[in-house]
Protein backbone atom coordinates (compact mmCIF):
# COMPACT_ATOMS: atom_id res chain seq x y z
CA UNK A 1 0.00 0.00 0.00
CA UNK A 2 1.07 3.67 -0.27
CA UNK A 3 -0.37 5.81 2.15
CA UNK A 4 -0.15 9.77 2.80
CA UNK A 5 0.03 11.63 6.04
CA UNK A 6 -1.22 14.96 6.29
CA UNK A 7 0.62 17.14 8.95
CA UNK A 8 3.77 17.99 10.06
CA UNK A 9 4.53 17.92 13.76
CA UNK A 10 5.64 15.19 16.40
CA UNK A 11 2.55 13.71 16.21
CA UNK A 12 3.00 13.18 12.58
CA UNK A 13 6.34 11.88 13.34
CA UNK A 14 4.84 9.17 15.65
CA UNK A 15 2.01 8.10 13.01
CA UNK A 16 4.61 7.92 10.48
CA UNK A 17 6.69 5.58 12.76
CA UNK A 18 4.14 3.61 13.50
CA UNK A 19 2.88 2.97 10.19
CA UNK A 20 6.29 2.26 8.64
CA UNK A 21 5.96 -1.35 10.62
CA UNK A 22 3.33 -2.27 9.07
CA UNK A 23 4.08 -5.03 6.65
CA UNK A 24 1.17 -3.80 4.14
CA UNK A 25 2.82 -0.51 3.64
CA UNK A 26 5.10 -0.03 0.59
CA UNK A 27 5.50 3.86 0.38
CA UNK A 28 5.16 6.51 3.03
CA UNK A 29 4.49 10.24 1.78
CA UNK A 30 3.74 12.89 4.47
CA UNK A 31 2.91 16.34 3.25
CA UNK A 32 4.49 18.65 4.38
CA UNK A 33 6.01 16.71 7.36
CA UNK A 34 9.69 17.42 9.04
CA UNK A 35 13.31 16.45 9.10
CA UNK A 36 12.53 13.91 11.11
CA UNK A 37 9.64 12.42 9.12
CA UNK A 38 11.93 12.50 6.10
CA UNK A 39 13.71 9.35 7.29
CA UNK A 40 10.52 6.97 7.42
CA UNK A 41 9.05 9.15 4.42
CA UNK A 42 9.07 10.99 1.14
CA UNK A 43 7.91 14.73 2.66
CA UNK A 44 6.08 16.51 -0.33
CA UNK A 45 5.96 20.47 -0.07
CA UNK A 46 1.78 20.89 0.29
CA UNK A 47 0.32 23.14 2.88
CA UNK A 48 -2.11 21.31 5.35
CA UNK A 49 -5.05 23.76 3.65
CA UNK A 50 -4.50 23.07 -0.07
CA UNK A 51 -7.36 20.36 -0.46
CA UNK A 52 -7.09 20.59 -4.34
CA UNK A 53 -3.57 19.86 -4.49
CA UNK A 54 -3.61 17.38 -2.09
CA UNK A 55 -6.46 15.27 -3.61
CA UNK A 56 -4.32 15.88 -6.99
CA UNK A 57 -1.22 14.45 -5.39
CA UNK A 58 -3.08 11.31 -4.03
CA UNK A 59 -4.22 10.86 -7.37
CA UNK A 60 -1.82 11.08 -9.23
CA UNK A 61 0.35 8.75 -6.83
CA UNK A 62 -2.16 6.07 -6.95
CA UNK A 63 -2.35 6.98 -3.07
CA UNK A 64 -4.20 3.84 -1.19
CA UNK A 65 -5.09 5.89 1.88
CA UNK A 66 -4.69 9.35 3.00
CA UNK A 67 -4.24 10.25 6.76
CA UNK A 68 -5.04 13.26 8.08
CA UNK A 69 -3.96 14.23 11.75
CA UNK A 70 -4.71 17.93 12.41
CA UNK A 71 -7.64 19.26 12.98
CA UNK A 72 -8.22 22.72 10.63
CA UNK A 73 -7.78 20.32 7.53
CA UNK A 74 -10.23 17.95 9.08
CA UNK A 75 -12.87 20.63 9.73
CA UNK A 76 -12.13 21.80 6.10
CA UNK A 77 -13.52 18.97 4.66
CA UNK A 78 -10.11 17.35 3.72
CA UNK A 79 -11.72 13.91 4.30
CA UNK A 80 -14.33 14.68 2.29
CA UNK A 81 -12.64 15.91 -0.77
CA UNK A 82 -11.01 12.82 -0.69
CA UNK A 83 -14.06 10.86 -0.59
CA UNK A 84 -15.52 13.30 -3.30
CA UNK A 85 -12.98 11.56 -5.68
CA UNK A 86 -12.88 7.87 -4.94
CA UNK A 87 -9.95 8.44 -2.28
CA UNK A 88 -9.97 6.27 1.10
CA UNK A 89 -8.94 8.92 3.82
CA UNK A 90 -9.11 8.23 7.41
CA UNK A 91 -10.49 10.83 9.77
CA UNK A 92 -13.66 12.58 10.40
CA UNK A 93 -15.71 14.74 7.44
CA UNK A 94 -15.84 18.07 8.21
CA UNK A 95 -19.68 17.38 9.52
CA UNK A 96 -18.26 15.50 12.44
CA UNK A 97 -15.15 17.43 12.76
CA UNK A 98 -16.99 20.57 14.10
CA UNK A 99 -17.00 18.63 17.40
CA UNK A 100 -13.91 20.16 17.95
CA UNK A 101 -14.41 23.04 15.69
CA UNK A 102 -17.11 24.44 17.35
CA UNK A 103 -17.36 24.94 21.06
CA UNK A 104 -21.15 25.88 20.92
CA UNK A 105 -21.93 22.97 18.85
CA UNK A 106 -20.36 20.11 21.78
CA UNK A 107 -21.87 22.10 24.34
CA UNK A 108 -25.50 21.47 23.09
CA UNK A 109 -24.72 17.87 21.71
CA UNK A 110 -23.67 17.24 25.46
CA UNK A 111 -26.64 18.95 26.82
CA UNK A 112 -29.15 17.34 24.76
CA UNK A 113 -27.85 13.68 24.77
CA UNK A 114 -26.66 13.92 29.16
CA UNK A 115 -23.06 13.84 28.68
CA UNK A 116 -21.62 15.01 31.79
CA UNK A 117 -19.80 18.57 30.78
CA UNK A 118 -19.95 22.01 32.93
CA UNK A 119 -22.81 23.84 32.76
CA UNK A 120 -22.57 26.76 30.01
CA UNK A 121 -24.30 29.60 28.44
CA UNK A 122 -23.53 30.65 24.46
CA UNK A 123 -23.00 34.58 23.91
CA UNK A 124 -22.90 36.68 20.32
CA UNK A 125 -23.51 39.73 22.68
CA UNK A 126 -20.98 40.97 24.95
CA UNK A 127 -23.83 43.02 27.06
CA UNK A 128 -25.45 40.17 27.50
CA UNK A 129 -22.59 37.96 28.49
CA UNK A 130 -21.44 40.30 31.13
CA UNK A 131 -24.26 41.02 32.69
CA UNK A 132 -24.59 36.98 33.03
CA UNK A 133 -20.80 36.73 34.00
CA UNK A 134 -21.70 39.94 36.90
CA UNK A 135 -24.66 37.32 38.57
CA UNK A 136 -21.83 34.44 38.21
CA UNK A 137 -19.18 33.25 40.36
CA UNK A 138 -15.56 33.42 40.19
CA UNK A 139 -13.57 31.91 38.44
CA UNK A 140 -15.49 31.86 35.13
CA UNK A 141 -14.26 29.86 31.67
CA UNK A 142 -14.51 31.88 28.86
CA UNK A 143 -14.15 29.67 25.26
CA UNK A 144 -14.35 31.10 21.58
CA UNK A 145 -16.27 29.24 20.10
CA UNK A 146 -14.13 27.85 17.19
CA UNK A 147 -10.53 26.77 16.42
CA UNK A 148 -8.32 29.30 18.25
CA UNK A 149 -4.97 27.02 18.39
CA UNK A 150 -5.25 26.11 21.49
CA UNK A 151 -5.33 29.95 23.00
CA UNK A 152 -8.87 30.82 23.13
CA UNK A 153 -9.55 29.19 26.81
CA UNK A 154 -9.36 32.19 29.44
CA UNK A 155 -9.99 31.25 33.36
CA UNK A 156 -11.18 34.65 34.35
CA UNK A 157 -10.23 35.36 38.30
CA UNK A 158 -12.70 38.32 38.43
CA UNK A 159 -15.11 40.91 36.83
CA UNK A 160 -12.76 42.52 35.28
CA UNK A 161 -10.39 40.03 33.36
CA UNK A 162 -13.91 38.36 32.78
CA UNK A 163 -15.38 41.74 30.57
CA UNK A 164 -11.80 42.13 29.07
CA UNK A 165 -12.32 38.66 27.48
CA UNK A 166 -15.73 38.68 26.50
CA UNK A 167 -14.84 42.44 24.51
CA UNK A 168 -11.64 41.02 23.01
CA UNK A 169 -13.19 37.80 21.64
CA UNK A 170 -16.92 38.93 20.92
CA UNK A 171 -15.80 42.96 20.12
CA UNK A 172 -11.84 42.86 19.22
CA UNK A 173 -12.36 40.14 17.07
CA UNK A 174 -9.00 38.73 19.01
CA UNK A 175 -9.70 35.48 17.70
CA UNK A 176 -11.41 36.38 14.11
CA UNK A 177 -14.35 34.82 13.39
CA UNK A 178 -13.84 31.88 15.91
CA UNK A 179 -14.37 34.19 19.02
CA UNK A 180 -17.29 35.96 17.99
CA UNK A 181 -19.20 33.91 19.74
CA UNK A 182 -18.35 32.53 23.29
CA UNK A 183 -19.39 29.86 25.60
CA UNK A 184 -19.31 31.18 29.40
CA UNK A 185 -19.16 27.79 31.40
CA UNK A 186 -18.66 26.81 35.06
CA UNK A 187 -15.58 26.63 36.54
CA UNK A 188 -14.44 22.42 37.15
CA UNK A 189 -11.66 21.56 39.31
CA UNK A 190 -9.60 17.98 39.46
CA UNK A 191 -7.11 16.36 37.44
CA UNK A 192 -7.11 15.89 33.68
CA UNK A 193 -6.93 12.52 31.72
CA UNK A 194 -6.80 12.69 27.96
CA UNK A 195 -8.52 9.19 26.30
CA UNK A 196 -8.49 8.71 22.81
CA UNK A 197 -10.81 6.40 21.19
CA UNK A 198 -11.03 4.91 17.48
CA UNK A 199 -14.17 4.85 16.31
CA UNK A 200 -16.40 3.77 12.98
CA UNK A 201 -18.99 5.82 13.61
CA UNK A 202 -20.78 2.81 15.45
CA UNK A 203 -18.04 0.99 17.39
CA UNK A 204 -16.03 2.69 19.82
CA UNK A 205 -12.30 1.15 20.88
CA UNK A 206 -10.46 3.82 23.43
CA UNK A 207 -6.71 3.31 23.64
CA UNK A 208 -4.50 3.51 26.85
CA UNK A 209 -4.94 6.78 29.00
CA UNK A 210 -2.38 9.62 28.82
CA UNK A 211 -1.73 13.00 30.79
CA UNK A 212 -0.57 15.92 29.08
CA UNK A 213 1.27 18.92 31.52
CA UNK A 214 0.35 21.88 29.25
CA UNK A 215 2.06 24.36 31.18
CA UNK A 216 5.70 25.92 29.77
CA UNK A 217 7.86 24.83 33.24
CA UNK A 218 7.56 22.85 36.01
CA UNK A 219 5.61 22.52 38.61
CA UNK A 220 2.66 23.75 36.35
CA UNK A 221 4.06 27.49 36.27
CA UNK A 222 4.18 29.92 33.20
CA UNK A 223 2.20 30.11 30.27
CA UNK A 224 -0.11 27.28 28.52
CA UNK A 225 1.56 25.82 25.79
CA UNK A 226 0.73 22.82 22.80
CA UNK A 227 2.28 20.36 25.44
CA UNK A 228 5.22 20.23 27.24
CA UNK A 229 5.14 16.23 27.80
CA UNK A 230 2.92 13.71 28.41
CA UNK A 231 2.77 9.99 29.81
CA UNK A 232 1.07 7.08 29.44
CA UNK A 233 -1.04 5.36 31.35
CA UNK A 234 -2.55 7.68 33.76
CA UNK A 235 -2.32 6.70 36.91
CA UNK A 236 -5.70 8.06 38.13
CA UNK A 237 -7.65 6.27 34.89
CA UNK A 238 -8.36 2.61 36.36
CA UNK A 239 -11.04 0.35 35.23
CA UNK A 240 -13.49 1.53 37.54
CA UNK A 241 -13.30 4.70 35.77
CA UNK A 242 -12.97 3.18 32.06
CA UNK A 243 -16.32 1.79 32.61
CA UNK A 244 -17.76 4.78 33.70
CA UNK A 245 -16.85 6.37 30.54
CA UNK A 246 -17.94 3.96 28.55
CA UNK A 247 -21.74 4.04 29.81
CA UNK A 248 -21.58 7.98 30.50
CA UNK A 249 -19.70 9.70 28.11
CA UNK A 250 -17.57 7.33 24.67
CA UNK A 251 -20.73 5.37 23.87
CA UNK A 252 -23.10 8.50 24.63
CA UNK A 253 -21.17 10.61 22.27
CA UNK A 254 -20.63 8.15 19.06
CA UNK A 255 -24.53 7.57 19.61
CA UNK A 256 -25.42 11.00 19.51
CA UNK A 257 -22.74 11.82 16.42
CA UNK A 258 -24.85 9.00 14.81
CA UNK A 259 -28.31 10.54 15.75
CA UNK A 260 -27.16 13.89 14.22
CA UNK A 261 -26.16 12.49 11.08
CA UNK A 262 -23.13 13.21 11.63
CA UNK A 263 -20.90 9.92 12.45
CA UNK A 264 -18.07 10.35 13.40
CA UNK A 265 -15.12 8.17 11.94
CA UNK A 266 -11.36 8.32 13.01
CA UNK A 267 -9.85 9.23 16.40
CA UNK A 268 -12.08 11.13 18.72
CA UNK A 269 -10.17 12.70 21.69
CA UNK A 270 -11.97 12.88 25.22
CA UNK A 271 -10.62 15.47 27.00
CA UNK A 272 -11.68 14.43 30.82
CA UNK A 273 -12.11 15.70 34.14
CA UNK A 274 -12.24 13.63 37.35
CA UNK A 275 -14.00 16.00 39.03
CA UNK A 276 -15.81 15.03 42.61
CA UNK A 277 -18.53 14.49 41.13
CA UNK A 278 -18.32 12.29 38.39
CA UNK A 279 -15.66 12.10 35.10
CA UNK A 280 -16.65 15.23 33.23
CA UNK A 281 -15.91 16.39 28.95
CA UNK A 282 -13.80 19.20 28.79
CA UNK A 283 -13.21 19.21 25.81
CA UNK A 284 -13.38 16.84 22.37
CA UNK A 285 -10.71 16.62 19.60
CA UNK A 286 -11.22 15.21 16.06
CA UNK A 287 -7.55 13.59 15.86
CA UNK A 288 -5.38 12.34 17.57
CA UNK A 289 -3.56 14.76 20.60
CA UNK A 290 0.09 16.36 20.55
CA UNK A 291 1.96 15.45 22.11
CA UNK A 292 -0.40 12.05 23.52
CA UNK A 293 0.26 10.15 20.00
CA UNK A 294 4.04 10.14 20.95
CA UNK A 295 3.27 7.79 24.46
CA UNK A 296 -0.07 6.19 23.26
CA UNK A 297 1.07 4.63 19.57
CA UNK A 298 4.43 3.27 21.28
CA UNK A 299 2.32 0.95 23.38
CA UNK A 300 0.03 -0.36 20.60
CA UNK A 301 0.54 -4.11 19.18
CA UNK A 302 -1.45 -4.05 16.63
CA UNK A 303 -1.33 -2.70 12.96
CA UNK A 304 -2.60 0.75 12.80
CA UNK A 305 -3.07 0.33 9.05
CA UNK A 306 -5.19 -2.88 9.72
CA UNK A 307 -7.15 -0.46 12.42
CA UNK A 308 -7.07 2.54 10.11
CA UNK A 309 -9.20 0.25 7.19
CA UNK A 310 -11.19 -1.05 10.09
CA UNK A 311 -12.31 2.36 10.46
CA UNK A 312 -13.20 3.65 6.92
CA UNK A 313 -14.72 0.17 6.14
CA UNK A 314 -16.84 0.12 9.22
CA UNK A 315 -16.12 -2.74 10.77
CA UNK A 316 -14.18 -1.90 14.03
CA UNK A 317 -16.11 -4.49 16.02
CA UNK A 318 -14.73 -7.01 14.19
CA UNK A 319 -10.97 -6.76 14.60
CA UNK A 320 -8.99 -6.74 18.60
CA UNK A 321 -6.88 -4.08 19.36
CA UNK A 322 -3.99 -5.27 21.55
CA UNK A 323 -2.12 -2.89 23.88
CA UNK A 324 1.45 -3.62 25.27
CA UNK A 325 1.14 -3.60 29.86
CA UNK A 326 4.13 -0.93 29.99
CA UNK A 327 4.70 2.50 30.13
CA UNK A 328 5.15 5.34 27.71
CA UNK A 329 6.82 9.43 28.55
CA UNK A 330 7.58 11.76 26.78
CA UNK A 331 9.27 14.95 26.90
CA UNK A 332 9.32 17.68 24.84
CA UNK A 333 12.33 20.15 24.08
CA UNK A 334 11.68 23.38 22.96
CA UNK A 335 13.49 26.35 21.86
CA UNK A 336 14.05 29.05 24.40
CA UNK A 337 11.06 31.56 24.79
CA UNK A 338 8.26 29.53 23.24
CA UNK A 339 5.45 30.09 23.68
CA UNK A 340 5.60 33.43 23.12
CA UNK A 341 8.63 34.26 20.68
CA UNK A 342 11.92 32.55 19.78
CA UNK A 343 15.28 32.07 17.73
CA UNK A 344 15.12 29.55 15.31
CA UNK A 345 18.01 28.03 13.19
CA UNK A 346 20.48 26.77 15.75
CA UNK A 347 22.28 23.73 15.43
CA UNK A 348 21.07 20.04 17.35
CA UNK A 349 23.43 17.65 18.57
CA UNK A 350 22.85 14.67 20.03
CA UNK A 351 19.82 13.28 18.45
CA UNK A 352 21.35 10.09 17.45
CA UNK A 353 22.98 9.59 20.43
CA UNK A 354 19.42 9.50 21.87
CA UNK A 355 18.23 7.24 19.01
CA UNK A 356 20.17 4.87 19.46
CA UNK A 357 19.39 3.85 22.95
CA UNK A 358 17.34 0.56 23.67
CA UNK A 359 13.16 1.79 23.12
CA UNK A 360 14.07 5.71 22.71
CA UNK A 361 12.90 7.05 19.74
CA UNK A 362 13.24 11.12 19.30
CA UNK A 363 10.10 12.28 17.51
CA UNK A 364 10.85 15.65 15.62
CA UNK A 365 8.10 18.52 16.22
CA UNK A 366 10.11 21.45 14.68
CA UNK A 367 13.11 20.45 12.93
CA UNK A 368 14.43 21.14 9.45
CA UNK A 369 18.00 19.84 7.83
CA UNK A 370 20.52 22.64 6.88
CA UNK A 371 23.63 21.38 4.90
CA UNK A 372 22.75 18.32 6.52
CA UNK A 373 22.84 19.42 10.15
CA UNK A 374 19.48 19.54 12.21
CA UNK A 375 18.10 22.68 13.38
CA UNK A 376 15.54 24.04 15.46
CA UNK A 377 12.58 25.19 13.08
CA UNK A 378 9.61 25.59 15.33
CA UNK A 379 8.72 26.04 19.07
CA UNK A 380 8.37 22.37 20.34
CA UNK A 381 11.11 21.05 18.53
CA UNK A 382 11.20 17.77 19.65
CA UNK A 383 9.79 14.90 21.84
CA UNK A 384 11.75 12.66 23.54
CA UNK A 385 9.86 9.28 24.35
CA UNK A 386 10.64 6.23 26.31
CA UNK A 387 8.99 3.02 26.58
CA UNK A 388 9.38 0.72 29.87
CA UNK A 389 8.37 -1.54 32.06
CA UNK A 390 6.67 1.50 34.75
CA UNK A 391 6.28 4.62 34.65
CA UNK A 392 9.39 5.40 36.98
CA UNK A 393 11.59 3.80 34.59
CA UNK A 394 10.55 5.78 31.31
CA UNK A 395 10.35 8.81 33.08
CA UNK A 396 14.14 7.76 34.04
CA UNK A 397 15.35 6.42 30.64
CA UNK A 398 13.56 9.44 28.98
CA UNK A 399 15.61 12.01 30.90
CA UNK A 400 18.14 9.93 29.63
CA UNK A 401 17.70 10.66 26.40
CA UNK A 402 16.78 14.29 26.78
CA UNK A 403 20.43 14.86 28.60
CA UNK A 404 22.29 13.58 25.38
CA UNK A 405 20.32 16.20 22.90
CA UNK A 406 21.37 20.01 23.10
CA UNK A 407 21.23 23.27 21.00
CA UNK A 408 21.41 26.89 22.23
CA UNK A 409 18.55 28.13 24.95
CA UNK A 410 17.09 24.79 24.60
CA UNK A 411 14.59 24.30 27.66
CA UNK A 412 12.16 21.53 28.67
CA UNK A 413 10.07 20.63 31.79
CA UNK A 414 12.16 18.34 34.48
CA UNK A 415 8.73 17.05 36.28
CA UNK A 416 6.93 15.23 33.28
CA UNK A 417 5.18 11.86 34.03
CA UNK A 418 5.98 12.76 37.64
CA UNK A 419 2.29 14.17 38.91
CA UNK A 420 0.36 11.92 41.42
CA UNK A 421 -3.02 13.60 40.41
P1 LIG B 1 -10.04 23.32 26.17
O1 LIG B 1 -9.40 23.99 24.99
O2 LIG B 1 -11.53 23.37 26.18
O3 LIG B 1 -9.48 21.97 26.41
O4 LIG B 1 -9.50 24.08 27.46
C1 LIG B 1 -8.14 24.21 27.71
C2 LIG B 1 -7.85 23.98 29.16
O5 LIG B 1 -8.58 24.93 29.96
C3 LIG B 1 -8.29 22.62 29.66
O6 LIG B 1 -7.35 21.62 29.42
C4 LIG B 1 -8.49 22.90 31.14
O7 LIG B 1 -7.24 22.84 31.82
C5 LIG B 1 -8.99 24.30 31.16
N1 LIG B 1 -10.46 24.29 31.24
C6 LIG B 1 -11.31 24.25 30.20
N2 LIG B 1 -12.59 24.22 30.62
C7 LIG B 1 -12.56 24.26 31.96
C8 LIG B 1 -13.55 24.25 33.00
N3 LIG B 1 -14.85 24.23 32.71
N4 LIG B 1 -13.13 24.28 34.27
C9 LIG B 1 -11.80 24.33 34.57
N5 LIG B 1 -10.83 24.33 33.65
C10 LIG B 1 -11.19 24.30 32.36
N1 LIG C 1 -2.48 17.79 23.77
C1 LIG C 1 -3.67 18.48 23.49
C2 LIG C 1 -4.15 18.41 22.11
O1 LIG C 1 -3.68 17.66 21.28
O2 LIG C 1 -5.09 19.14 21.80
Amino acid sequence: MKILVVGSGGREHTIVWKIAQSPKVDKIYCAPGNAGIAELAECVSIDVMDKESMVKFAKDNAIDLVMVAPDDPLAAGMVDAMEAEGIRAFGPRANAAIIEASKAFSKELMKKYNIPTAAYEIFTDSAEAISYLEKGTFPAVIKADGLALGKGVIIAQNLDEAKAAVHDMIDGGKFGKSGSRVVIEQFLTGPEVSVLAFTDGKTVKPMVSAQDHKRAYDNDEGLNTGGMGTFSPSRLYDAAKEEECMKNIFLPTIKAMQAEGRPFKGVLYFGLMMTADGVKVIEYNCRFGDPETQVVLPRLKTDLVEIMEAVIDERLDEIEIEWADNAAVCVVMASGGYPVSYEKGYEISGIEDANAMDNVIVFHAGTKLVDGKYTNAGGRVLGVTAVDENLDKAIKRAYEGVSKISWKDEFHRNDIGIKKY
